[in-house]
Order: structure tokens, then sequence, then C-alpha cells
């Protein structure tokens, strides 16, 4: 499973490269409005930081204005990959964009039919959001389930983007149940390092290397 850092912030995103497990980035408007920041020159930024796709989502509802701005940004740079919400104009747009080689991440999955929809109409990736699922009673991670199920029946080369993940057991599920990439925020990349038996046995070893250091 890939990972990609959720996020709009160059610091956590230069952070999270550095660790050398990071191998992409999901942006959308609500993380870029967070950084206050001009949105062009940021993703511009995060591709010069980051070796890999990078998504950068429309804010057009309308299939033209869709199909207008996700040019315009897949053009920006090679890493670029167009985000698009899943809504009737946006999976058509995705359809077009996609039968002219432009990567597309269909974002604001909650259901599996949806997904299908996404995967019918060529999207590079599809992004179902877990936690918002949770968030209203639902169960996110039986749709990421259902998603590699239903892709798997009928062989869709879309890639499972598991998003909106806010804890490492999320991310432990997604492992099991076969995602393609989780987005992360940079809280929950680190917290999957986190173990006290790590901790406690690190300084452990220090201590005795200590008794012993001057003997080598
Ligand atoms: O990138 C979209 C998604 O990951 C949002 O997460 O925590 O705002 O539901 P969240």
């Amino acid at each position: 499973m890939q990972i990609f850092l959720d996020t709009a912030n160059l610091d956590e995103i230069r952070q999270g490269v550095a660790m050398g497990v990071v191998d992409g980035v999901t942006t959308n408007p609500s993380l870029v409005a967070k950084e206050q920041c001009k949105f062009k020159d940021r993703v511009l930024e995060i591709c010069d930081v980051v070796q890999g796709p990078v998504s950068a989502e429309v804010v057009a509802t309308d299939y033209e204005g869709m199909l207008s701005q996700g040019r315009e940004i897949a053009a920006w740079h090679k890493h670029v990959v167009v985000k698009i919400p899943l809504i009737p104009a946006g999976i058509a747009a995705i359809r077009t964009l996609s039968a002219e080689g432009i990567r597309t991440n269909c974002t604001l999955c909650f259901s599996l039919n949806q997904a299908w929809l996404a995967a019918k109409a060529g999207a590079t990736y599809i992004s179902p959001f877990v936690g918002r699922l949770d968030d209203i009673g639902n169960n996110g991670m039986a749709l990421i389930e259902e998603i590699r199920a239903a892709y798997d029946n009928y062989g869709f080369e879309t890639k499972l983007l598991a998003a909106s993940l806010r804890h490492p057991e999320h991310v432990r599920q997604c492992l099991l149940a076969g995602a393609d990439v989780g987005t992360l925020p940079f809280g929950v990349l680190k917290s999957l390092f986190s173990h006290p038996l790590t901790d406690k046995g690190l300084k452990a070893f220090l201590d005795d290397w200590e008794k012993v250091k001057d003997l080598v």
C-alpha cells in the first residue's frame, strides 16, 4: 500500500518525505484554505518536494468548467493528478480527461455504486472517505472492503485510495483490506511509528551498552 500525505502544509510534506515512506500527496480546497497560500504556487512547491502523484482539486461543478480547470491544472506539472468530485458532471469529466490521458482522482465517494461509476469512467484513483462515514454512524472500512472486492471481481484498474483516515487502526485495516493507497494526515503517519515497547526496548539497549562500551 502506498502512503500519500493528506495535507497542503509544506513543512509536513518535507518531514514526511525525509522519513522515506511518502509516495505522494493529496490536497483539497479545505486543506489549501488552512494554509492561506496561493493554490497554484503551493501545488508546484509540493510537486518539487514529492517525487510522486499530487492531487489538486477542481472547484467548478459543471462539466465544461471541470474540463477546463482539469486540463489547466494537469498542465502545471507532470506529478499533478486532477481531483474531481463524484457528481454526474464529474464522472463525465473524468471520462473525457481520462481519454485525453489526464490522471484523475475521483473524490467524495461514499458508496460502492459511486465507486463503480468512477471506475467505469476510467478514474485513476477512487477516494472513499472512511472517517466521514464513521462520523455518521456507518462503517467506513466496510466500504473499502466492498470496493476492493468489486474492483477485483470485474478487473477494474482504478486504484483504491482510502481517504479520511483518522487513526492508526484505520491504516491497519486498510492494509488488510487491500487498499492500493492510504492518504494520511501527518499526525497519523507519525503515529504509525510509535510503540511503547520500541521506546522501552531501545532505552534498555542503550543503557546496557553504556555498561560495556569501554570494554570494546
Ligand atoms: O482528502 C480528503 C479526506 O482525506 C478528508 O479527510 O478527515 O476531512 O474527513 P477528513
